[in-house]
């Protein structure tokens, strides 16, 4: 597995030092560029800046054409290095073209936003969105490094913050009721190196059993089957969400359907919605659109045979996953948390 060095962006130079690079290419979006590329830049030797648009609806095949064609133009071989900083979106998509091009040169993830710090930079999933499907193509594709520093959350809006914090809730829901705790103790409005690093910690523990999400890496997409369609539903309205934002929601209506299922005690439901609804609220979406919401839950990747799977609470510190789910009681969740 990658490497998670902590409050260390510096770290940079040992590691560029010990790669024997021939180049090194840094990806970036316009807000990367402008408030983080700064602090990196300084312990950065000769580089190439590569931009692309930020945001969940550039996570596409043409903006990796942009990301290939320039390292194409520079002529970059095997030994090239890419270092994507950014969110979830540069993470994965950097991943992804680094994964392909040439079959696959290395790359060194420094996570800029909460979300990517615990989650996505984090256990090999690379990728892009595909024909309106979220992270519909993609490959598993270790990062040399991850770099995680706290220093990058002084340039975030504190929506930002609030969508990584949902990640982290969840680890603490599938995992671990003391890091549950622990993150509703911490709140969401500032977060130190060792919660964050609790966080990783626990997702790591998941992907070391489960590299290749065969089986228990699903937990870790509790909250995600109904979370993803919502946030694919709304991208490019004016009501758009971040993946954590919507993923918060998405978490609401999964603990509902592990209640209806009997998997989970009315008490503890009762304290997770609440908990989740201080912070996580309910986008508005049309009854007309519910059709399109489940349309979306059905091209999830844990589904099987035409069956919808997901994974779901026991209790909180605890998740089971490859549960069939009927539409009806999907039904029931969406009325319940919209
Ligand atoms: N974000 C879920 C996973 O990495 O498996």
């Amino acid at each position: 597995m990658s490497k998670v060095y902590f409050e260390k962006v510096s770290y940079i130079t040992e590691l560029l030092a010990s790669g024997q690079y021939s180049q090194v290419f840094v990806l970036v979006d316009e807000n990367s560029k402008e408030y983080c590329y700064p602090i990196l830049k300084e312990y950065l030797e000769p580089h190439k800046l590569i931009e692309i648009s930020s945001g969940e609806r550039n996570k596409t095949l043409s903006s990796c054409n942009l990301v290939w064609s320039a390292l194409t133009n520079a002529t970059a071989d095997r030994k090239t290095l890419l270092i994507n900083l950014g969110g979830g979106v540069i993470t994965d998509m950097g991943g992804f073209c680094a994964g392909t091009y040439k079959r696959g040169i290395r790359f060194i993830n420094i996570p800029t936003t909460l979300l990517s710090q615990v989650d996505a930079s984090v256990g090999a999933k690379t990728g892009i969105d595909f024909q309106g499907y979220k992270n519909h193509i993609g490959l598993f594709c270790e990062a040399e490094a991850v770099l995680v520093d706290s220093v990058f959350h002084d340039t975030l809006p504190q929506k930002q913050l609030i969508s990584g914090y949902a990640e982290m809730l969840k680890h603490g829901l599938i995992a671990n009721q003391k890091h549950w705790q622990d993150c509703l103790d911490n709140g969401s409005n500032s977060f130190g190196n060792e919660i964050i690093q609790q966080s990783v910690a626990i997702k790591e523990e998941v992907v070391k059993a489960d590299p290749t999400e065969k089986g228990l890496r699903k937990i870790l997409n509790f909250g995600h089957t109904i979370g993803h369609a919502i946030e694919t539903h709304l991208l490019g309205t004016s009501s758009e969400l971040l993946h954590g934002e919507a993923i918060g929601i998405g978490m609401i209506a999964e603990a509902y359907i592990s209640k209806s299922k009997g998997l989970l005690a009315e008490s503890e439901f009762q304290i997770i919605v609440e908990e989740l609804r201080k912070i996580y609220s309910s986008p508005k979406i049309e009854k007309a659109s519910l059709n399109n919401i489940k349309r979306l839950c059905k091209q999830d990747k844990k589904n099987e045979n035409g069956n919808l799977n997901m994974s779901l609470l026991q209790n909180i510190g605890t998740a089971v996953y490859d549960i069939p789910v009927e539409e009806e009681v999907i039904d029931q969740a969406l009325a319940e948390i919209l």
